[in-house]
């Protein structure tokens, strides 16, 4: 159901590479509730991908552009306020990547220039589109800023490797820059703290399917799914969350608050015996 509350808003949205994409659905729902929108993603997700398809469902315009490369991120963002008429009211960073976790590289074996490589597209990026964005007085009073971020920052979980820092750094920067947008600016800068999805980047992860279900089990809502991101991601874009900033907002089921569950411990119980010897 839409209700509008994004009508007359303007937003610039990263990472949508194929309809498994959260950022895919997020560009959907803000489209139903009335925004302008432009697409962006790498030169080559662009070709590999779907985008030129989500953009005709939104009438969307695709713009390139390397999320680490500061150039391009000048260009992006002035082409987006070109095609816009003004200032940009919201913006979806939705972006990540592990060269460690692609090349099964484990956490006490990581190669650092993948590290430097992991660090700087999944969470140095988003320093550079807020402080190309500072510069360039591009996003509106009143605006709003959501990256998207996984409980791995705060707690450890198996397979999550040299991601899970590279989540605590992207909800840092959201809380150093959203201290200076906010009072500068008046706009707001999240993080949303995301259940297990089904992407191509989830499906990196290793274990992904087991972790999928084991936080199933623990969240008493269950996980939330990409369109669920996708209205969180709505709410927060719109006038209603107002005087919400530097948060990292949990859209989990409540996945973040248990400890065990009676779902969770069943499937503990029938392994116990065989499981006697796991690390
Ligand atoms: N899927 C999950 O389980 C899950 C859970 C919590 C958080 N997240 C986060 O959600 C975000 C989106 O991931 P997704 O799961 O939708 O997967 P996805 O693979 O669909 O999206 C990742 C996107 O990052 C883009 N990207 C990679 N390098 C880039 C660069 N240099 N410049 C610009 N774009 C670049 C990719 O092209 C792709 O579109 C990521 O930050 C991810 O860590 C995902």
């Amino acid at each position: 159901m839409a209700y509008n509350l994004l009508k007359g808003k303007k937003g610039l949205i990263f990472g949508a590479l194929n309809e498994m994409s959260i950022a895919w659905k997020v560009a959907e729902r803000a489209h139903e509730e009335g925004a302008d929108i432009v697409l962006s993603n790498t030169a080559v997700a662009i070709r590999m991908g779907n985008v030129s398809e989500l953009a005709e469902k939104c009438g969307a315009l695709i713009i390139p552009a390397d999320a680490t490369n500061v150039n391009e991120l000048e260009s992006l963002i002035s082409q987006a306020m070109e095609h816009f008429g003004g200032k940009i009211d919201f913006i979806l960073h939705s972006i990540g990547m592990s060269p460690n976790v692609r090349k099964g590289r484990t956490y006490d074996d990581l190669d650092y220039d993948y590290l430097q490589k992991t660090l700087d597209i999944s969470s140095i990026s988003f320093h550079k589109v807020l402080q190309t964005c500072w510069k360039l007085d591009a996003i509106a009073q009143g605006g709003s800023v959501i990256a998207l971020s996984y409980i791995a920052a705060q707690r450890t979980l198996y397979g999550y490797n040299d991601m899970a820092d590279a989540k605590a750094l992207l909800e840092s920067i959201a809380r150093s820059f959203g201290y200076i947008y906010g009072r500068e600016r008046g706009v707001r800068i999240n993080t949303i703290s995301q259940s297990p999805t089904e992407t191509t980047a989830g499906g990196g992860v290793m274990g992904f399917d087991s972790l999928l279900d084991f936080s199933n089990r623990m969240s008493p809502l269950g996980n939330a799914d990409a369109l669920d991101c996708a209205d969180t991601c709505v709410m927060l874009f719109s006038d209603l969350s107002r005087k919400i900033t530097m948060q990292n907002i949990y859209n989990d089921g409540g996945f973040s608050s248990m400890g065990m569950s009676n779902k969770a411990m069943a499937i503990y119980n029938r392994n116990l015996e065989e499981c006697k010897d796991c690390k």
